[in-house]
């Protein structure tokens, strides 16, 4: 009740008070709109939206205008029409494919992706009768011969995780297309910075904008760009599937895809100063970089891509302790999964992602005991190289 007759009372005003007059405002940043539903001035308009007369937002799972800037940001950037944001990586790639493949559909893999998304489709996709075959990556002859009637999706990361396999995507598309298969690519470690897939006759570009698109280690989300059609495909199976993004992590993500080229410019440069200084180590056994000469997919790279990533996967000359010992010696980067921070990480995919497979399972995916990947962040490049040879040396 209020002290003041005709005034509402406490509760009426801290709910309502000063909430709807919703200036528009000239901050430089796109705002927070930390909110679950939109209101209506009255029928008419809730009308004048149904019929799609208006443009403008209904309730907090079909859309947010803090996601809608960086869905804008992220299209401009991939070249795409539009693009839609998921809760996370892994959101984005299991939406993509409950809505695109049919019931009893196939879809074919790569050997060399993460993880969740093939036990995505063994363990879950079965229950919809979806097979998988699953290849290996950058063989355009295996994936031509994958390809059987009813396939509907060629889903592979380009670069790869963690072996940095590259996809000739546009010999892949052809290939694809002709066949009426539709070829989905995780950019995830590519970026729009170093490579647009869409522009190399993708259907549709993944991210786990976890990693560098939000590139500071403190948000989760994921996100889909392509041409309209598909994205609204997308943006409805969100609607209904649930798995929308929150406002805050919506900004996160906006704020750091601002510096998004600056810091890719940082990431290739390292990550190729480490590769090379690696290669070069006599305690090194292996590295898999696409900016070195002596991996697989050098030429492929140089051909689609504008720098080749910050990340780094390479094998010691050592057993599992030894290579753990060089692991725990290094200062700089953090033990940790993800990637695509502006703090290198570093991890041993034995030890971490694949630490619960058996090791007949991991060794048929290459995951060795003495395979390490680093994710070089934007310290110095000159700090990053020294502690990885001060540790190479100190863990003997
Ligand atoms: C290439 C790639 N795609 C997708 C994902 C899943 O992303 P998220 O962790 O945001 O769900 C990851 C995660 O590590 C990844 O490395």
């Amino acid at each position: 009740m209020s002290d003041d007759p005709g005034r509402p009372g406490d509760s009426t005003r801290a709910v309502h008070a000063g909430e709807r007059a919703q200036p528009q405002s000239d901050a430089v940043t796109t705002p927070i709109y930390q909110t679950s539903t939109y209101w209506f001035r009255d029928s008419a308009e809730l009308r004048a939206y149904q019929e799609g007369r208006i443009e403008r937002d209904e309730y907090g799972r079909y859309g947010n205008p803090t996601w809608r800037a960086v869905e804008r940001k992220l299209a401009d950037l991939e070249g795409a029409d539009d693009a839609v944001l998921f809760a996370s990586g892994m959101c984005a790639a299991t939406t993509t494919f409950l809505a695109l493949l049919p019931r009893g559909g196939h879809l074919i893999v790569t050997s060399d992706c993460y993880r969740r998304t093939r036990q995505f489709c063994r363990e879950y996709l079965v229950k919809l009768d979806v097979e998988t075959t699953v290849i290996e990556p950058a063989s355009v002859e295996k994936l031509e011969a994958a390809i059987r009637p009813g396939t509907s999706l060629f889903f592979t990361e380009s670069p790869t995780n963690p072996f940095l396999r590259v996809i000739d995507v546009p010999e892949a598309a052809r290939v694809c297309h002709e066949r009426g298969v539709r070829v989905v690519i995780d950019g995830t470690f590519a970026t729009p910075v170093n490579h647009r897939a869409l522009g190399d006759g993708a259907d549709l570009v993944l991210h786990s904008a976890t990693k560098y698109l939000g590139g500071h280690n403190d948000l989760l989300a994921g996100a889909a760009a392509g041409g309209h059609e598909i994205i609204e495909e997308l943006r409805k199976a969100v609607g209904i599937l649930g798995g929308c993004t929150d406002a805050n992590s919506a900004y996160l993500l906006l704020r750091g895809m601002k510096t998004l080229a600056l810091r890719m410019a940082r990431h290739n440069e390292t990550a190729l100063r480490v590769a090379r200084r690696l290669e070069a180590h006599p305690r090194v056994r292996r590295v898999w970089y696409p900016g070195l000469a002596s991996h697989p997919d050098h030429a492929t790279a140089r051909r689609l891509m504008r720098g080749f990533g910050g990340v780094v996967s390479f094998e010691l000359d050592a057993d599992l302790e030894a290579t753990m010992r060089f692991v725990d010696r290094c200062r700089l980067p953090y033990i940790a999964p993800s990637l695509g921070g502006v703090e290198s990480l570093i991890e041993m995919p034995v030890v971490m992602s694949y630490w619960d497979q058996p090791r007949e399972e991991r060794l048929r995916f290459g995951i060795t005991d003495s395979l390490v990947r680093l994710s070089c962040g934007i310290e110095d490049g000159d700090d990053l190289v020294a502690d990885l040879e001060h540790a190479l040396e100190e863990a003997r």
